[in-house]
């Protein structure tokens, strides 16, 4: 075997190893490493557009980039911190202006801050009924969600739908949304950039549905709406009050359907959280729907 044949087959292999582990689209010809930190911004070209989120990042505490060689002084990081945040700042433009879930889905087909759009088939808005007392919210699509368009049609979606059974509710008596509304490459969780910057869109999801009681399947949802160094295994069935403009909105945290697909043995603590729910509606007048 030649060095040319030995490296390929070595390409083929680190090629396999990385389909196995998920992933499933190229976005570019070269590597990047997305983990290194990126260079302080330049503060005169982004002080207009600092949306408070962000300011308080990691991101935003980088160390300032000194003399860079050649190489590194091309690299698109500080433009791309500008429009993170840009792309915030236009999402809580876009979003306030929105009078019903049909602009706030016109005004998502047009906001193009997020590179994951464009590696996502389609946004995927909601589910549900618009008119439920009760909202429920996931972390972002997967595969099967964005091919179909629709909120947890996969495997985690069916065990959702037991769960939601189990307590009288399906998605006649329930809205579904997400975190985030495009699909991450590789059905990866959504970086505190993706979710900051549909932040805005969610808030509004919210005060447009104006839902009785939130259900946060999962971390993202809760890092969104309250905290990003919550911790679902910890914060799961602690009800907390969402500070929506209409007033406090009960709010339960639980694990994800698919963390409960992954680690079974937890469906136990995820019962009790569904419990908790159920009571909790009953206190507010939600009745359980009939079979
Ligand atoms: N997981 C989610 O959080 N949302 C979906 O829509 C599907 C899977």
């Amino acid at each position: 075997m030649n060095n040319s044949t030995s490296q390929f087959d070595a390409d083929l292999a680190a090629l396999a190893f990385l389909v196995d582990a998920g992933l499933d689209i190229a976005i570019g010809s070269e590597p990047t490493d997305h983990l290194k930190p990126p260079a302080e911004p330049d503060p005169v070209t982004t002080e207009s557009a600092d949306p408070a989120p962000l300011r308080q990042s990691a991101r935003a505490q980088a160390p300032k980039a000194t003399a860079a060689p050649a190489r590194q002084a091309v690299r698109a990081e500080p433009d791309a911190v500008v429009s993170e945040r840009q792309a915030a700042v236009t999402a809580q433009q876009l979003a306030a202006q929105c009078a019903d879930l049909a602009a706030l889905r016109q005004a998502l087909d047009g906001f193009r801050g997020l590179a994951i759009r464009e590696t996502a088939t389609q946004l995927v808005f909601a589910d549900g009924n618009p008119d439920a007392d009760v909202m429920l919210i996931g972390e972002a699509p997967g595969r099967d969600e964005d091919r179909i368009g629709r909120p947890f049609v996969g495997e985690s979606g069916k065990l959702l739908d037991r769960m939601l059974a189990a307590i009288g509710l399906d998605r006649q008596s329930v809205y579904i949304t997400n975190t985030v509304l495009w699909r991450p490459p590789g059905n990866r969780k959504p970086t505190p950039a993706e979710v900051t910057a549909m932040l805005p869109f969610l808030v509004r999801h919210i005060e447009l549905v104006a839902p009785k009681a939130l259900l946060l399947t999962g971390g993202s949802a809760l890092s969104a709406l309250f905290d990003f160094d919550a911790r679902i295994t910890r914060e799961r069935g602690r009800w907390r009050d969402y500070p929506a403009k209409g007033g406090p909105i009960p709010a339960l945290p639980m694990f994800h359907p698919a963390y409960l697909l992954r680690q079974p043995a937890l469906k136990r603590q995820a019962w009790a959280d569904l419990l908790s729910f159920r009571t909790r509606l009953d206190e507010l007048g939600v009745a359980p729907r009939q079979a």
